[in-house]
């Protein structure tokens, strides 16, 4: 019997993504097994999602929605990533950990883009970036790729175009629309990005952008044939409240959990019945006394 080791120990960087996708013998590329990514924000989740074997955590710019209640990623901050990406580095040891650049941190010039990646890597101990936007964005990740930083690519559905997109809607679906995607994919390969994020288009299309580059195409909301996919940490357990988009499959509810106890805990609390005597310290001499309950934090 063959086991399939769950995923090794090896550090993963972002070269060792790159050579994750590799010619088959009919020239097709093929990344098997496929890259796993999720997003993180804070230690805790970025230590679960290291143990159990995700290959690359992403800092997104998310976090503005999942996290600090904004109804769009656009008002985060540079230190709004900078504060989370330094708890996630701290949970953080075998997955690649790429920070995401916020709206208005590549807007404005390459000089003040480059330097602020790099205040993601020297300050929040990021691995590699992410941008979103294709051929708009060739000189600016080859600028940093000059500067020693790896990017990620983000094309289709690019949540920081929301006003110019005019909604968070699946894009490509013209053929205009579909030939523009696979021109932005092709540039953010050409330009050096090790891997390009494929979100919300029609599975025929990422299917095919994926066949035709050479760097792996990480998929969320764009079908199975990428060579690797990534959710929304919040999406992914349940905690996110409103509109989840269709392909964020929950695997957890823990939003209802979380509900459950803490309605359990305060109707402990208002009834007296928490804390209980056991979960209580007592005075020294009394017959309790060594029995005191030792989870002190
Ligand atoms: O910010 C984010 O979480 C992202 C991923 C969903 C790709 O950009």
């Amino acid at each position: 019997m063959s086991v399939l080791p769950r995923s090794s120990d090896q550090k993963v960087t972002a070269p060792g993504i790159l050579a994750r996708k590799s010619l088959s013998q009919n020239n097709s590329a093929v990344t098997h097994p496929r890259i796993t990514c999720l997003t993180a924000y804070d230690y805790p989740s970025a230590r679960l999602l290291d143990e159990a074997g995700v290959d690359v955590i992403l800092v997104g710019d998310s976090v503005g929605m999942a996290v600090l209640g904004y109804d769009s990623t656009l008002p985060v901050t540079l230190d709004d990533i900078l504060h989370h990406i330094r708890a996630v580095r701290r949970g953080t040891r075998r997955a690649l950990l790429v920070a995401d650049m916020p709206y208005g941190t590549y807007h404005v010039s390459l000089e003040e883009s480059v330097r602020n990646a790099v205040r993601l890597v020297k300050e929040g101990g990021a691995e590699a970036v992410k941008v979103e936007g294709g051929e708009r964005r060739i000189e600016l990740i080859a600028r940093l790729i000059e500067a020693e930083i790896p990017v990620m690519g983000h094309v289709g559905l690019t949540p920081q175009s929301i006003n110019s997109l005019g909604g968070f809607h699946v894009q490509g679906k013209s053929a205009e629309a579909s030939r523009q995607i696979e021109r932005d994919a092709r540039a953010a390969e050409a330009a050096g990005a090790f891997a390009v994020v494929l979100e919300s288009m029609p599975r025929e299309l990422a299917a095919r952008v994926t066949a035709q580059l050479r760097v792996p195409t990480i998929g969320i909301g764009a079908g199975p044939d990428c060579d690797g996919q990534i959710l929304v940490f919040h999406d992914l357990l349940g905690l996110t409240a409103g509109h989840v988009p269709k392909f964020a499959r929950r695997y957890a509810d823990l939003g209802g959990e979380i509900s459950r106890a803490v309605t359990a805990y305060c109707e402990d609390v208002r009834a007296g019945s928490f804390p209980s005597d056991a979960e209580s310290y007592h005075a020294p001499g009394t017959p309790q006394a060594p029995e005191a309950v030792r989870t002190t934090r």
